[in-house]
Protein backbone atom coordinates (compact mmCIF):
# COMPACT_ATOMS: atom_id res chain seq x y z
CA UNK A 1 0.00 0.00 0.00
CA UNK A 2 1.57 3.45 -0.42
CA UNK A 3 0.13 6.49 1.19
CA UNK A 4 0.89 9.05 -1.36
CA UNK A 5 -1.05 7.83 -4.14
CA UNK A 6 -3.79 10.08 -4.62
CA UNK A 7 -4.25 11.56 -8.46
CA UNK A 8 -4.28 15.63 -8.86
CA UNK A 9 -7.58 15.02 -10.24
CA UNK A 10 -8.74 13.75 -7.40
CA UNK A 11 -7.18 16.00 -4.76
CA UNK A 12 -9.05 18.97 -6.58
CA UNK A 13 -11.92 17.57 -5.68
CA UNK A 14 -11.35 18.69 -2.03
CA UNK A 15 -12.67 21.38 -0.30
CA UNK A 16 -10.20 22.38 2.31
CA UNK A 17 -7.57 25.20 2.14
CA UNK A 18 -4.42 23.78 0.68
CA UNK A 19 -6.59 22.85 -2.64
CA UNK A 20 -8.89 25.40 -2.49
CA UNK A 21 -6.87 28.70 -2.29
CA UNK A 22 -5.44 28.77 -5.76
CA UNK A 23 -6.67 28.80 -9.40
CA UNK A 24 -7.13 24.94 -10.88
CA UNK A 25 -3.93 25.91 -12.77
CA UNK A 26 -1.70 26.33 -9.55
CA UNK A 27 -0.43 23.02 -8.36
CA UNK A 28 -0.44 23.23 -4.38
CA UNK A 29 2.58 22.62 -1.64
CA UNK A 30 2.09 25.07 0.32
CA UNK A 31 -0.04 24.65 3.83
CA UNK A 32 0.27 21.14 5.92
CA UNK A 33 -2.12 19.03 4.56
CA UNK A 34 -1.38 16.10 3.71
CA UNK A 35 -2.21 14.48 0.21
CA UNK A 36 -3.15 11.42 2.15
CA UNK A 37 -6.41 9.32 2.03
CA UNK A 38 -8.11 8.91 5.89
CA UNK A 39 -6.97 5.84 7.72
CA UNK A 40 -9.39 2.92 7.77
CA UNK A 41 -9.76 2.90 11.38
CA UNK A 42 -10.06 6.64 11.68
CA UNK A 43 -12.91 6.38 9.11
CA UNK A 44 -14.54 3.23 10.74
CA UNK A 45 -14.86 5.45 14.13
CA UNK A 46 -16.45 8.40 12.62
CA UNK A 47 -18.64 6.11 10.17
CA UNK A 48 -19.80 4.39 13.61
CA UNK A 49 -20.03 7.64 15.42
CA UNK A 50 -22.20 9.20 12.64
CA UNK A 51 -24.67 6.02 12.32
CA UNK A 52 -25.01 6.34 15.92
CA UNK A 53 -26.31 10.05 15.48
CA UNK A 54 -23.13 10.71 17.97
CA UNK A 55 -22.71 14.73 17.27
CA UNK A 56 -22.83 15.74 21.06
CA UNK A 57 -19.74 17.01 23.52
CA UNK A 58 -16.93 15.14 24.65
CA UNK A 59 -16.90 12.91 26.90
CA UNK A 60 -14.05 10.88 28.95
CA UNK A 61 -10.15 10.47 28.79
CA UNK A 62 -10.09 7.77 25.76
CA UNK A 63 -7.98 10.23 23.72
CA UNK A 64 -5.57 11.16 26.57
CA UNK A 65 -5.46 7.70 27.47
CA UNK A 66 -4.43 6.63 23.22
CA UNK A 67 -2.20 9.27 23.56
CA UNK A 68 -0.32 7.56 26.89
CA UNK A 69 -0.34 4.84 25.14
CA UNK A 70 1.27 5.65 22.10
CA UNK A 71 3.66 7.89 24.13
CA UNK A 72 4.61 5.27 26.40
CA UNK A 73 5.29 2.57 23.51
CA UNK A 74 6.65 5.33 20.99
CA UNK A 75 8.88 7.01 22.99
CA UNK A 76 8.95 5.09 26.63
CA UNK A 77 7.56 7.99 28.17
CA UNK A 78 5.21 7.20 31.01
CA UNK A 79 2.69 9.77 31.95
CA UNK A 80 0.23 9.73 34.89
CA UNK A 81 -3.19 10.64 34.00
CA UNK A 82 -3.19 13.46 35.55
CA UNK A 83 -0.90 15.12 33.38
CA UNK A 84 -3.03 15.21 29.95
CA UNK A 85 -5.74 17.23 30.32
CA UNK A 86 -8.00 17.64 26.70
CA UNK A 87 -8.01 21.32 25.18
CA UNK A 88 -8.84 21.99 21.37
CA UNK A 89 -6.51 22.52 18.76
CA UNK A 90 -3.05 23.26 19.33
CA UNK A 91 -2.37 26.59 18.60
CA UNK A 92 -4.89 27.66 20.89
CA UNK A 93 -3.78 25.36 23.61
CA UNK A 94 -0.29 27.50 23.34
CA UNK A 95 -2.09 30.63 23.67
CA UNK A 96 -4.24 29.61 26.82
CA UNK A 97 -0.40 28.19 28.47
CA UNK A 98 1.18 31.76 27.34
CA UNK A 99 -2.05 33.59 28.73
CA UNK A 100 -2.01 31.85 31.62
CA UNK A 101 2.13 31.79 32.14
CA UNK A 102 2.80 35.76 31.05
CA UNK A 103 1.48 38.90 32.02
CA UNK A 104 0.62 41.91 29.14
CA UNK A 105 4.09 43.46 27.93
CA UNK A 106 6.60 40.18 28.96
CA UNK A 107 8.71 38.73 25.82
CA UNK A 108 8.02 35.41 24.75
CA UNK A 109 10.91 33.60 22.82
CA UNK A 110 10.76 31.72 19.54
CA UNK A 111 13.37 30.50 17.31
CA UNK A 112 13.50 31.68 13.84
CA UNK A 113 12.74 30.66 11.36
CA UNK A 114 9.26 29.16 12.95
CA UNK A 115 5.41 28.13 11.69
CA UNK A 116 4.28 31.34 11.06
CA UNK A 117 2.09 31.52 14.05
CA UNK A 118 4.14 31.38 16.60
CA UNK A 119 4.66 34.80 15.93
CA UNK A 120 1.18 35.84 16.06
CA UNK A 121 0.51 34.36 19.28
CA UNK A 122 3.15 35.75 20.76
CA UNK A 123 2.59 39.18 19.69
CA UNK A 124 -0.64 39.50 18.98
CA UNK A 125 -1.93 39.05 22.41
CA UNK A 126 -0.29 42.17 24.24
CA UNK A 127 2.92 40.30 24.49
CA UNK A 128 5.92 41.02 22.52
CA UNK A 129 7.92 38.36 20.40
CA UNK A 130 11.65 37.74 21.33
CA UNK A 131 12.76 36.14 18.45
CA UNK A 132 16.37 34.23 18.56
CA UNK A 133 17.56 32.87 15.27
CA UNK A 134 18.75 28.76 15.17
CA UNK A 135 22.13 28.39 14.18
CA UNK A 136 22.13 28.44 10.12
CA UNK A 137 22.83 24.51 10.67
CA UNK A 138 18.99 24.46 12.65
CA UNK A 139 19.76 24.08 15.57
CA UNK A 140 19.12 26.06 19.09
CA UNK A 141 21.78 28.17 19.95
CA UNK A 142 21.90 28.07 23.25
CA UNK A 143 23.90 31.14 24.12
CA UNK A 144 21.94 33.06 22.07
CA UNK A 145 18.45 31.68 23.98
CA UNK A 146 20.46 32.25 27.28
CA UNK A 147 21.40 36.16 26.35
CA UNK A 148 17.22 36.31 25.50
CA UNK A 149 16.15 34.69 28.99
CA UNK A 150 18.61 36.87 30.84
CA UNK A 151 15.99 39.67 30.10
CA UNK A 152 13.56 40.68 32.93
CA UNK A 153 10.60 40.97 31.03
CA UNK A 154 10.97 37.39 29.21
CA UNK A 155 9.14 34.91 30.98
CA UNK A 156 8.22 32.28 28.54
CA UNK A 157 9.78 30.43 25.68
CA UNK A 158 7.74 29.27 22.83
CA UNK A 159 9.49 26.03 21.23
CA UNK A 160 8.76 23.90 17.97
CA UNK A 161 9.81 20.45 18.59
CA UNK A 162 10.68 18.78 15.81
CA UNK A 163 10.79 22.36 14.52
CA UNK A 164 8.78 23.38 11.08
CA UNK A 165 9.53 24.76 8.76
CA UNK A 166 13.91 23.62 9.15
CA UNK A 167 12.56 19.96 9.87
CA UNK A 168 15.26 20.15 12.78
CA UNK A 169 14.86 16.99 15.49
CA UNK A 170 16.23 18.52 18.43
CA UNK A 171 18.53 16.25 20.94
CA UNK A 172 18.23 14.75 24.25
CA UNK A 173 20.98 17.32 25.14
CA UNK A 174 19.74 20.11 23.42
CA UNK A 175 16.86 19.99 25.06
CA UNK A 176 17.29 18.95 28.56
CA UNK A 177 20.07 22.56 28.22
CA UNK A 178 17.20 24.79 27.29
CA UNK A 179 14.91 23.20 29.99
CA UNK A 180 17.77 23.81 32.17
CA UNK A 181 18.44 27.69 31.04
CA UNK A 182 14.74 28.18 31.03
CA UNK A 183 14.74 27.00 35.10
CA UNK A 184 18.10 29.19 35.78
CA UNK A 185 16.35 32.21 34.54
CA UNK A 186 12.26 31.48 35.63
CA UNK A 187 11.09 31.23 32.13
CA UNK A 188 8.21 28.57 31.10
CA UNK A 189 8.62 26.23 28.72
CA UNK A 190 6.31 25.69 26.38
CA UNK A 191 7.08 22.76 23.58
CA UNK A 192 4.51 22.09 20.36
CA UNK A 193 4.96 18.53 19.87
CA UNK A 194 2.45 18.32 17.40
CA UNK A 195 4.84 16.85 14.84
CA UNK A 196 6.44 14.30 17.53
CA UNK A 197 5.32 11.34 15.02
CA UNK A 198 6.96 12.91 11.79
CA UNK A 199 10.23 11.57 12.22
CA UNK A 200 12.50 10.19 9.18
CA UNK A 201 13.17 6.02 10.13
CA UNK A 202 16.33 5.57 12.42
CA UNK A 203 16.20 9.27 13.58
CA UNK A 204 14.62 9.00 17.17
CA UNK A 205 12.21 11.95 18.31
CA UNK A 206 13.00 13.23 22.05
CA UNK A 207 9.89 14.17 24.12
CA UNK A 208 10.85 16.77 26.62
CA UNK A 209 8.65 15.60 29.23
CA UNK A 210 10.88 12.32 29.13
CA UNK A 211 13.90 14.85 30.82
CA UNK A 212 14.10 15.64 34.33
CA UNK A 213 15.33 18.97 33.38
CA UNK A 214 11.85 19.57 31.95
CA UNK A 215 9.90 19.00 35.12
CA UNK A 216 8.31 22.56 34.81
CA UNK A 217 7.93 22.55 30.95
CA UNK A 218 3.87 22.22 29.28
CA UNK A 219 3.47 20.15 25.76
CA UNK A 220 0.47 21.27 23.21
CA UNK A 221 0.34 18.35 21.13
CA UNK A 222 -2.22 16.20 18.59
CA UNK A 223 -2.48 13.62 16.41
CA UNK A 224 -3.98 16.64 14.21
CA UNK A 225 -0.59 16.64 11.40
CA UNK A 226 0.73 12.91 11.84
CA UNK A 227 -2.61 11.52 10.94
CA UNK A 228 -3.82 14.57 8.88
CA UNK A 229 -6.51 15.38 10.87
CA UNK A 230 -6.72 19.17 11.02
CA UNK A 231 -10.65 19.18 9.93
CA UNK A 232 -11.18 17.26 13.66
CA UNK A 233 -9.89 20.01 16.17
CA UNK A 234 -8.94 17.80 19.07
CA UNK A 235 -5.74 18.48 21.00
CA UNK A 236 -3.93 17.65 24.55
CA UNK A 237 -1.95 19.87 26.99
CA UNK A 238 0.67 17.57 28.88
CA UNK A 239 2.31 18.82 31.93
CA UNK A 240 5.65 18.02 33.47
CA UNK A 241 5.34 17.37 36.90
CA UNK A 242 6.02 20.40 38.50
CA UNK A 243 3.58 22.41 36.03
CA UNK A 244 0.46 20.43 37.53
CA UNK A 245 -0.77 23.36 39.15
CA UNK A 246 -0.36 25.53 35.59
CA UNK A 247 -3.22 22.92 33.97
CA UNK A 248 -5.20 23.43 37.18
CA UNK A 249 -5.00 26.71 36.31
CA UNK A 250 -5.39 27.45 32.48
CA UNK A 251 -8.79 30.13 31.42
CA UNK A 252 -12.11 28.54 31.99
CA UNK A 253 -12.84 27.42 28.61
CA UNK A 254 -9.23 26.19 27.51
CA UNK A 255 -10.29 22.45 28.61
CA UNK A 256 -13.70 22.73 27.11
CA UNK A 257 -13.42 23.15 23.25
CA UNK A 258 -12.16 19.68 21.98
CA UNK A 259 -14.61 18.73 19.38
CA UNK A 260 -16.44 15.38 20.33
CA UNK A 261 -15.69 13.63 16.46
CA UNK A 262 -12.57 14.95 17.19
CA UNK A 263 -11.30 13.40 20.55
CA UNK A 264 -13.04 10.51 18.83
CA UNK A 265 -10.87 10.52 15.67
CA UNK A 266 -7.51 11.23 16.75
CA UNK A 267 -8.16 8.40 19.82
CA UNK A 268 -8.55 5.56 16.71
CA UNK A 269 -5.63 6.83 14.87
CA UNK A 270 -3.56 6.74 18.09
CA UNK A 271 -4.69 3.65 18.86
CA UNK A 272 -4.92 1.56 15.50
CA UNK A 273 -2.94 3.55 12.75
CA UNK A 274 0.83 3.78 14.46
CA UNK A 275 2.00 1.51 11.37
CA UNK A 276 0.44 3.96 9.08
CA UNK A 277 2.03 6.49 10.43
CA UNK A 278 5.62 4.46 10.19
CA UNK A 279 4.48 3.79 6.62
CA UNK A 280 4.06 7.42 6.12
CA UNK A 281 7.36 8.67 7.16
CA UNK A 282 8.87 6.03 4.82
CA UNK A 283 7.53 7.69 2.30
CA UNK A 284 8.18 11.18 2.91
CA UNK A 285 11.57 10.66 3.77
CA UNK A 286 11.60 8.78 -0.07
CA UNK A 287 9.91 12.28 -1.23
CA UNK A 288 12.99 14.64 0.86
CA UNK A 289 15.76 12.32 -1.57
CA UNK A 290 13.68 12.65 -4.03
CA UNK A 291 13.47 16.47 -4.06
CA UNK A 292 17.06 16.50 -3.55
CA UNK A 293 18.08 14.98 -6.24
CA UNK A 294 15.49 16.63 -8.46
CA UNK A 295 16.81 20.57 -7.39
CA UNK A 296 20.71 18.62 -7.89
CA UNK A 297 19.30 18.28 -11.39
CA UNK A 298 17.17 20.98 -12.21
CA UNK A 299 17.44 23.65 -9.87
CA UNK A 300 20.89 23.00 -8.57
CA UNK A 301 21.90 26.83 -7.23
CA UNK A 302 18.45 26.30 -4.74
CA UNK A 303 20.40 25.04 -1.97
CA UNK A 304 18.41 22.04 0.52
CA UNK A 305 19.18 20.29 3.48
CA UNK A 306 16.96 18.04 4.23
CA UNK A 307 16.22 17.66 7.74
CA UNK A 308 14.87 14.39 9.74
CA UNK A 309 11.64 16.05 11.40
CA UNK A 310 8.58 16.67 9.76
CA UNK A 311 7.33 16.22 6.32
CA UNK A 312 8.36 19.81 5.07
CA UNK A 313 11.34 21.05 3.25
CA UNK A 314 12.80 24.07 3.31
CA UNK A 315 14.76 25.82 0.53
CA UNK A 316 17.22 28.71 0.46
CA UNK A 317 16.45 30.23 -3.33
CA UNK A 318 18.91 33.31 -2.94
CA UNK A 319 21.43 31.72 -5.80
CA UNK A 320 18.52 31.96 -7.87
CA UNK A 321 18.64 35.72 -8.19
CA UNK A 322 14.44 36.36 -7.60
CA UNK A 323 12.76 39.25 -5.78
CA UNK A 324 10.30 37.18 -4.25
CA UNK A 325 10.45 33.30 -5.19
CA UNK A 326 7.14 32.13 -3.76
CA UNK A 327 5.68 34.86 -5.80
CA UNK A 328 7.28 33.76 -8.57
CA UNK A 329 7.27 30.18 -8.33
CA UNK A 330 3.60 30.82 -7.80
CA UNK A 331 2.81 33.48 -10.66
CA UNK A 332 5.65 32.42 -13.24
CA UNK A 333 5.46 28.63 -12.88
CA UNK A 334 2.26 27.93 -11.45
CA UNK A 335 3.28 25.92 -8.61
CA UNK A 336 2.68 27.47 -4.87
CA UNK A 337 4.89 27.00 -1.69
CA UNK A 338 4.98 28.75 1.65
CA UNK A 339 6.62 32.41 1.70
CA UNK A 340 10.05 31.79 3.72
CA UNK A 341 9.17 35.74 5.02
CA UNK A 342 6.46 34.12 6.80
CA UNK A 343 8.81 32.21 9.00
CA UNK A 344 11.25 35.30 9.95
CA UNK A 345 11.85 38.18 7.84
CA UNK A 346 15.17 37.08 7.38
CA UNK A 347 14.48 34.19 5.20
CA UNK A 348 12.55 36.07 2.45
CA UNK A 349 14.46 34.24 -0.17
CA UNK A 350 13.30 31.03 0.83
CA UNK A 351 10.28 28.58 0.23
CA UNK A 352 8.43 25.55 2.20
CA UNK A 353 7.65 22.63 0.34
CA UNK A 354 5.15 20.30 1.44
CA UNK A 355 6.26 16.84 0.73
CA UNK A 356 3.47 14.92 2.07
CA UNK A 357 2.65 14.25 -1.63
CA UNK A 358 3.04 11.77 -4.13
CA UNK A 359 6.35 11.50 -6.11
CA UNK A 360 4.91 12.53 -9.61
CA UNK A 361 3.30 16.10 -7.67
CA UNK A 362 6.98 16.52 -6.44
CA UNK A 363 8.67 16.32 -9.64
CA UNK A 364 5.56 18.37 -11.87
CA UNK A 365 6.30 20.80 -8.94
CA UNK A 366 10.26 20.58 -9.86
CA UNK A 367 9.89 20.90 -13.25
CA UNK A 368 7.53 24.00 -12.90
CA UNK A 369 10.08 25.56 -11.04
CA UNK A 370 13.16 24.77 -13.59
CA UNK A 371 10.59 26.34 -16.20
CA UNK A 372 9.89 29.17 -14.65
CA UNK A 373 13.38 30.37 -14.51
CA UNK A 374 13.51 29.91 -18.41
CA UNK A 375 10.39 32.15 -19.24
CA UNK A 376 11.77 35.48 -20.68
CA UNK A 377 10.12 37.72 -18.06
CA UNK A 378 12.22 36.26 -15.50
C1 LIG B 1 4.24 23.49 14.68
C2 LIG B 1 2.77 23.50 14.43
N1 LIG B 1 1.94 23.74 15.45
C3 LIG B 1 0.59 23.75 15.27
C4 LIG B 1 0.05 23.54 14.03
C5 LIG B 1 -1.42 23.63 13.86
O1 LIG B 1 -2.07 22.80 14.76
P1 LIG B 1 -3.57 23.08 15.12
O2 LIG B 1 -4.35 23.07 13.84
O3 LIG B 1 -3.93 21.94 16.04
O4 LIG B 1 -3.61 24.40 15.81
C6 LIG B 1 0.88 23.29 12.93
C7 LIG B 1 0.32 23.10 11.60
O5 LIG B 1 0.99 22.99 10.61
C8 LIG B 1 2.28 23.27 13.14
O6 LIG B 1 3.14 23.02 12.14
Amino acid sequence: MTIFSLTEAELRQRRSLKWRTYDSDVLPLWVAEMDAAVQPAVRAELDAALDRGDTGYPWGTEYADAYRASAATRWGLELDPTQVRRGGDVMNEVLCVLETVTNPGDGIVITAPVYPPFWQVTSGYRRHTVAVDLTPEGRLDLAALERAFAADDVTAFLLCSPHNPTGTVHTADELAAVAALCSAHGVRLVVDEIHAWLVDPGTTFVPVLSLPEARDAVVAISAGKAWNLAAFKAGLYVGGEGALNLLDHLPPLATQSTGHLGALAHAAALRHEQAWVDQMCVEVAANKQLLSDLLHALLPSAEYRPGPGTYLAFVDCTALGLANPARHFEQVGKVAFSPGRAFSPAHDQWVRINLATSPAIITQAVERMAASLRQPNN
